[in-house]
C-alpha cells in the first residue's frame, strides 16, 4: 500500500478509516439494540433493520481492516500485523495498540460467530454477541489514547455524539431487558414473528 500512497497519505487514511469504523460500530450497537428489542422503525420492516445491522457490521469490519492495513504499511512507525490482533505485542505504543487489538478481536469474534451461527447454535452465538457491547468502549479508549490530535474539534464532537447514542441504546436495553414470556406475548399479541424466525434470516 505504501508503494501507492506516501507515508503522509497513509497516516490520513489510517486516521480517517479509524474514525469511520468508530461511527459504524456505534451504529451497529444501536441497530443491535433495535433488533433485539424489536423496536419498530417507521418505514422499515423488522427484517430490514436486522439486515441493516448485519450489513453495517460487515462494512465496519472492512473499515477496520483498512485502518489496520494502512497503519501497518505506513513506514513512519513500525507496527507489525500480528500486533493488530495479539494484544500488547507491539513495540510501538504497546498499550494503545494493545487496546486497539482487543477491540478488533472483540468485533471479529462477534462477526465471525454471527456468520457461523447456524453451526455453533444460538446459545453460543448469543453469549459471544454480548461482547459487541464491550467492543465500542474499548475501541473508543483505543482512539482516545493513541490519537492525541483527535481529542479536539469536529472529531471530538462526532465521538461524543457516537458515545451518547450508544449510551442511550444501552440505557434503553437495560430498561427493557425482555423475557421469554414477554417475547412470546409480543409474538401472540403484537403480530410479530417468533424471535428465532426473525433472526434466522441473518444466519
Ligand atoms: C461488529 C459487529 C457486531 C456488533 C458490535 C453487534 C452488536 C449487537 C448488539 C449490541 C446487539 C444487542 C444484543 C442484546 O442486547 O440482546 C445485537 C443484536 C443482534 N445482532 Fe449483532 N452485532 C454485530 C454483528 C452482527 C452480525 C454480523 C449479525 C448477523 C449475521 C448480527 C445479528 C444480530 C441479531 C440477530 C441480533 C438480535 C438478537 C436478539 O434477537 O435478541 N450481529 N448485536
Amino acid at each position: 500500500m505504501s508503494a501507492f500512497l506516501g507515508s503522509g497519505a497513509l497516516w490520513y487514511v489510517s486516521r480517517a478509516t479509524g474514525v469511520v469504523a468508530m461511527v459504524l460500530l456505534s451504529m451497529v450497537v444501536v441497530l443491535g439494540v433495535v433488533v433485539s428489542r424489536r423496536v419498530r422503525v417507521p418505514g422499515l420492516p423488522r427484517f430490514a433493520v436486522a439486515e441493516l445491522h448485519r450489513r453495517v457490521s460487515l462494512i465496519a469490519v472492512a473499515f477496520l481492516a483498512l485502518h489496520v492495513l494502512s497503519a501497518v504499511t505506513d513506514t513512519y512507525v513500525s507496527i507489525r500485523l500480528v500486533a493488530a490482533v495479539v494484544p500488547f505485542t507491539s513495540d510501538y505504543e504497546p498499550l494503545q495498540i494493545g487496546i486497539g487489538a482487543i477491540a478488533a478481536d472483540l468485533g471479529i469474534a462477534v462477526v465471525v460467530t454471527s456468520l457461523l451461527r447456524a453451526r455453533i447454535g444460538i446459545r453460543v452465538w448469543r453469549s459471544v454477541h454480548w461482547l459487541g457491547y464491550a467492543a465500542f468502549p474499548v475501541a473508543l479508549l483505543h482512539g482516545f489514547t493513541s490519537a492525541k490530535d483527535l481529542r479536539s474539534g469536529g472529531v471530538l464532537v462526532l465521538t461524543i455524539a457516537c458515545a451518547l447514542a450508544v449510551a442511550a441504546a444501552v440505557c434503553y436495553r437495560l430498561a427493557s431487558p425482555g423475557s421469554r414470556r414477554a417475547r412470546a406475548h409480543r409474538v401472540v399479541h403484537d403480530g410479530g414473528s417468533p424471535p428465532a424466525a426473525a433472526t434466522d434470516r441473518l444466519a
